[in-house]
């Protein structure tokens, strides 16, 4: 429905930044002269709803902001639109396919719909086929997912609906991973899968606050625990708190369906998962102000990324917009710099106030952001802010150059994912992992003494820093934290 939007998706700027998603679209779009485009953006929806055979609502299910449930629940009304949109301009059968994330249930309202408003004689077949890619590594997980799940009602006519859509996947999925089931478990299965691996961060930062009371460190207990098979090493890295747009959102619509099915104790130990989130958040900002002698007044502090996580340029409920405005209200000065987040997105994120524009600069590097600082502190996971070698000038030095940590927590498919982006690379673009490392040795000239470092995402060596003078604190770290 957006023209504007379309045309960029037409264009050789995409709106949005994805690893490898250009080199992934284009030929597909574009054509070539031994393939012909299957690929096409339009805003003509009705006559893209016609011609098709399957039909994916893969719309905005954002959490509701007023009503019932306000906060908790989705908002599933551009579901709803899309669907009705469906009904009205169908003439032949459809196959149905529920890609957003939805509530509980929410494949029943459609068929409800589809047969009060379609038209006699037409057939619609419902299916859920949640999606589990993560941002950064999306092109990666389309071309190799773990699963790809498909539920349909249990009858004859639910199989056959997605046995068709099994051998579209089947295409390029090995078939032992598209796995069939009912359609409401489906759907619950998306809310758990992501209600899980939010729960693993909110424990593992939980956990990282103990450590810090005792001298341990978090990196090497999730380590430890990592290694038993039964608990296995992802998603169990400490941070400043998750964010993107599905976590929060997806467990708060499970708090909320546990609230609407009468099951309290669910609700609120699902909450927890939440909370402990925002807590984590709060106690980074009241670190930063703490160790900086009780106050920031009119103290630069440096921002090093404001993506919710690294090789994405999206920011929504990054822990960073939380971070800066708690150091706003503590009248810091406020330097950022994120390599893909656009400037007017840091500004929507901060509520573009008088007191954001007084005490806020975007810088377009690091370099800028850390001139005069009293305190670096590091949000987003970069690569390029990772402790390399201490280059005399800034060449471009692939990150696999880097010195490997002490304990690496790395996803063992990292270096494969990797590869993957960087043979996507074109000649007018730098991609992210071939950014230079920050030189910090450079950083450490520019910076006020004592300078701080807080390392949010445990991503720099603190001990290499400490030998350029920085006194550094990591997230989950009783030896380069809060003991220290
Ligand atoms: C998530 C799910 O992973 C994906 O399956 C689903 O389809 C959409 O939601 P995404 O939000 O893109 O994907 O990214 P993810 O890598 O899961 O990270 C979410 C947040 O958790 C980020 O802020 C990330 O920095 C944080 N995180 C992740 C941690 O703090 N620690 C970890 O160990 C992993």
């Amino acid at each position: 429905m957006n023209q504007k939007r379309i045309d960029a998706w037409n264009s050789d700027d995409l709106p949005i930044f994805e690893p490898n998603l250009f080199e992934v679209a284009k030929l597909p779009r574009d054509g070539s002269a031994d393939r012909e485009a299957n690929l096409f953006f339009t805003t003509d929806v009705k006559r893209a709803i016609a011609e098709a055979d399957v039909v994916f609502v893969s719309v905005n299910t954002p959490t509701k902001y007023a009503g019932i449930g306000a906060g908790f629940a989705s908002d599933i009304s551009w579901v709803e639109l899309a669907v009705r949109t469906i009904a009205e301009v169908s003439t032949t059968d459809k196959i149905i396919v529920e890609k957003s994330t939805v509530p509980c249930r929410t494949a029943e309202s459609i068929r409800d719909i589809l047969a009060a408003n379609g038209r006699p004689g037409v057939r619609f077949d419902v299916l859920s086929n949640p999606e589990f890619l993560a941002e950064g590594t999306a092109m990666n997980d389309l071309l190799h997912p773990d699963r790809i799940l498909i539920g349909s009602l249990p009858n004859d006519d639910g199989y056959k609906a997605a046995s068709s859509l099994v051998d579209m996947y089947a295409e390029w999925v090995p078939r032992n991973k598209i796995i069939t089931m009912n359609l409401w478990s489906s759907e619950l299965a998306k809310l758990a899968a992501n209600a899980l691996l939010a729960q693993r961060i909110s424990s593992i930062n939980a956990l990282g606050a103990v450590c810090e009371a005792v001298g341990a460190e978090i990196d090497e207990v999730a380590f430890a625990v990592g290694l038993d098979r039964r608990i296995g090493p992802h998603m169990l890295k400490s941070s400043v708190g998750f964010g993107g747009s599905c976590f929060k959102k997806d467990v708060l619509n499970l708090v909320y369906l546990s609230e609407c099915l009468h099951l309290p104790e669910v609700a609120a130990y699902w909450k927890a998962v939440v909370d402990i989130n925002e807590w984590q958040k709060d106690r980074f900002a009241k670190r930063v102000v703490s160790t900086l002698y009780n106050t920031i007044t009119n103290k630069r502090v440096a921002i090093l990324g404001f993506a919710y996580k690294k090789n994405t340029g999206d920011t929504r409920e990054s822990a960073a917009i939380t971070i800066v405005q708690s150091l706003i209200a503590e009248r810091a000065q406020i330097s950022i710099y994120d390599p893909e987040v656009k400037e007017d997105q840091i500004w929507e994120d901060l509520g573009d106030s008088p007191a954001a524009r007084k005490q806020v600069t975007i810088c377009s590097n690091a370099y800028e952001a850390c001139a005069d600082a009293h305190a670096v502190v590091i949000l987003t996971e970069w690569d390029e802010f990772k402790v390399g070698e201490y280059a005399s000038t800034d060449v471009i030095t692939p990150v696999s150059s880097g010195p490997p940590s002490p304990v690496s927590m790395d996803d063992g498919d990292e270096s494969a994912k990797e590869k993957v982006f960087v043979s996507g690379i074109t000649a007018d673009k730098v991609h992210h992992s071939l950014r230079p490392k920050l030189n910090w040795a450079r950083v450490a000239k520019m910076m006020q003494k004592p300078m701080f470092v807080f390392d949010g995402r445990n991503i720099v060596d603190p001990h290499k820093l400490e030998t350029l003078g920085f006194r550094v604190q990591c997230i989950g770290n009783g030896r380069f934290g809060m003991r220290q």
